[in-house]
């Protein structure tokens, strides 16, 4: 089966090699792998002609065009190696024949470690601090901190990734609030609470979104909510960019009512995440204003980056394939998800 790779870089290509030598027993090596650099879209989706398999990232956008030219070259499985799948249009794959698997878990550690990193860095402002020490500065101004002890987190949307960051910030001895359409036993054995989003949010000193970007999650964080939320809070958004209005986080942040932000995701990441653009101008307003606060710190899309996640998206994207090859597939994307 020849698969195509979009959006690849050293890392994906060293992972899924080193899956298919290390896992033969498995028939990995049954997947013939061809790799591009380029993001799947309109301009080079017609690389994949004879592909009977496309492995889109989530920063390529897969929509009807796109797949209408897939089709049209001999595409019938879309192996997404993400957990996100709101950069294809699902209906419009099954329209045309396509299947669409995807990765449903990897390492939710990576993603909630990571969330709980940029909790730290900025309430401890370690970020501000290893550029003080580095020119030899070592004045502590302006990096107060505060006791996560005793503080209110919110945990927005409590699936795998939610469950493990929640676990994780309750050892700190904070209180947690939940807000989840479907609760889960494991965050209530926790002692934590779930809340409807208003209380949530008007009651938490850390706001953390784990929840999927869908139409009713769009700008779920936006002017009206910011508002609602406790004066000098802290949002974290490891989950998708389009979770939160960059506009009127920006104003939040410039009236003080918003203490500190953590983004590894951004909307309008797409022509920017996972590429070095440090020789061009930022042609993004809202994005370089963000950067220009001290209380922000943004990282690009890097929380699932870990060697586990490498290795695990990797033989579950293969072994993905091999399924569908052999008629029983699994982890697959419908309509209605
Ligand atoms: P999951 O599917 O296990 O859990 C999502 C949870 O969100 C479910 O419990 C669901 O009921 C809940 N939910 C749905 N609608 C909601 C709403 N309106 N409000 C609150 N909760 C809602 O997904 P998982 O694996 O925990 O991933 C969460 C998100 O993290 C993914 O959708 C993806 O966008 C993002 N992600 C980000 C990565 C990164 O590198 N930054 C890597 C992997 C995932």
């Amino acid at each position: 089966m020849r698969m195509m790779l979009f959006s690849s870089r050293p890392y994906d290509i060293e992972s899924f090699r080193v899956a298919q030598t290390s896992a033969t027993l498995r028939g990995f090596e049954a997947v013939d792998l061809h790799f591009r650099e380029a993001r799947l879209d309109e301009s080079t989706a017609v690389l994949a002609e004879g592909c009977e398999v496309v492995c889109p990232f989530v920063n390529d956008q897969v929509g009807a065009d796109v797949l209408q030219q897939l089709a049209a070259g001999g595409t019938r499985l879309l192996a997404l190696r993400s957990a996100g799948f709101n950069h294809v249009d699902i209906q419009a794959a099954t329209q045309m024949g396509i299947d669409v698997v995807r990765v449903p878990a990897y390492s939710p550690y990576a993603v909630a470690e990571h969330a709980i990193g940029m909790i730290l860095t900025l309430n401890r402002k370690l970020h501000r601090a290893n550029n003080r020490t580095r020119e030899g500065d070592f004045s502590l101004t302006g990096l107060l901190g505060f006791d996560l002890h005793g503080k209110t987190v919110g945990v927005v949307g409590t699936g795998s990734i939610g469950r493990v960051f929640a676990r994780i910030i309750a050892a700190f001895g904070v209180e947690v609030l939940a807000f989840d359409p479907v609760r889960h036993p494991d965050v209530l054995a926790l002692g934590a609470h779930y809340v409807e989003l208003d209380e949530l949010l008007a009651r938490s000193d850390i706001v953390s979104l784990h929840c999927p970007l869908m139409p009713p999650t769009r700008h779920m964080i936006n002017a009206e909510s910011l508002l609602s939320m406790k004066p000098g809070a802290m949002l974290i958004n490891t989950s998708r960019g389009g979770l939160v209005d960059s506009v009127a986080v920006v104003e939040a942040l410039k009236s003080g009512r918003l203490g500190h932000l953590g983004l590894d995701v951004y909307e309008e990441e797409g022509s920017l995440f996972f590429e070095d653009h440090s020789d061009e101008l930022l042609l993004d307003d809202v994005l370089a204003r963000l950067l220009s606060f001290p209380n922000v710190l943004i990282t690009a899309h890097q929380a699932f980056f870990t060697r586990e996640a490498l290795e695990q998206i990797a033989v579950t994207t293969l072994s993905n394939v091999l399924a569908w090859g052999g008629g029983a597939p699994v982890n697959v994307v419908l309509p209605d998800d």
